[in-house]
């Protein structure tokens, strides 16, 4: 438990911070930032970090990058992480491309949860917002959909002026494939020219857009994958539809219950402020555990972002872990 009173057994772990995309609010241009490939944590000691957190009561891991699957040795990390004591849920967020030649081996390995970027079903669109093949992102939730895991949630950064006629093609997406879509507040992770107050859609005027079309019905116990959405029902369709408002939802972070693993071995309490514990310098040196840093990072995780506060980052969110 933090200082808050908030229950801190959640842990996303970055394994890469390169991508084979560049959404355009992620990934800087002409980014220079990249941890040397020597800095990145090992499979061997992503799993003994991992290990001392479930001994500190962590029970909820989470892969992400970059993109965590251009890791050649994922399906190892998440195997040595779902053999780890105590550990109840294993998730990876990706962005789909490469999930159709994986979903099988992933499964496996005990993934049980998987969150796939979508921020549009147009193929131009997709290609503009993230450089990518939008064909390559739907195999990849096509196969994730024929494995059949716990939890399949898409994951939909919306822009003014850029993606907001996508949002009832996802909506309808979304429902045919029994997946929860959660819309999420453009957050200044990155120094990017999208990342400006012009382009953010707040989630107040998102639930309006969708009202116009149908009802939300809140869904206070619903939590697929144990996130920061608030939860709602579409009627008539039935899609599960969660509103993750980081900038403008004042209770935002009270049920925090995260901290996040860099690239490169560093905890971060915070996303959305600049404080880092190094856990990997010392396990390097020979430390055999990384609990005390575990524990003063759990205690000293603040109590809210500073996101309106004229938050700039230097690290972009791809070296962080969304
Ligand atoms: N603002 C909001 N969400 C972001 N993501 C990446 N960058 C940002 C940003 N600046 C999201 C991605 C992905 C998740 C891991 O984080 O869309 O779905
Ligand atoms: Fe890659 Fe995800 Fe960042 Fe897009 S949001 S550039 S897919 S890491």
């Amino acid at each position: 438990m933090d200082a808050l009173g908030r229950i801190i057994d959640y842990l996303r772990i970055s394994v890469t911070d390169r991508c084979n995309e560049r959404c355009l609010y992620c990934m800087p241009e002409r980014y220079k930032g990249w941890a040397q490939r020597s800095d990145h944590m090992t499979a061997n000691e992503i799993v003994q970090i991992a290990h001392s957190a479930t001994t500190l009561g962590f029970r909820k891991f989470r892969l992400t990058g970059g993109e965590p699957l251009l890791r050649h040795d994922i399906v190892d990390i998440a195997k040595g992480l779902w053999e780890l004591p105590g550990v109840q849920t294993l998730g990876i967020s990706t962005n789909g491309t490469r999930l159709s030649a994986l979903a099988e081996d992933l499964k496996q390995a005990g993934v049980r949860s998987i969150n796939v970027s979508l921020d549009t079903l147009d193929a131009t669109r997709y290609r503009t917002i993230t450089g990518g093949d939008l064909n390559q992102a739907l195999e990849g939730i096509e196969a994730a959909l024929s494995v059949g895991f716990e939890v399949i949630k898409l994951n939909c950064v919306l822009m003014r002026g850029v993606n907001e006629e996508d949002i009832l093609p996802l909506i309808d997406f979304a429902a045919k494939g029994g997946m929860p879509l959660r819309f999420i507040e453009l957050m200044p992770l990155s120094r990017t020219d999208a990342l400006n107050e012009s382009n953010f859609l707040s989630i107040g005027e998102i639930m309006r857009h969708i009202q116009l079309h149908g009802n939300l019905l809140s869904l206070p116990g619903y939590q697929p994958g144990h996130g920061p959405a608030r939860y709602y029902e579409f009627q008539p369709s039935g899609a599960k539809l969660g509103f993750i408002g980081a900038l403008t939802n004042p209770h935002f972070c009270e049920s925090c219950n995260k901290l996040r693993l860099t690239v490169d071995g560093k905890l971060r309490p915070c996303l959305g402020r600049h404080g880092e514990i190094d856990l990997l310098t010392p396990l390097r040196l020979g430390a055999t555990d990384s609990e005390t840093l575990l524990r003063t990072a759990i205690a000293n995780k603040p109590e809210n972002h500073e996101f309106s506060d004229c938050y700039t980052p230097w690290r972009p969110m791809t070296a962080i872990g969304g």
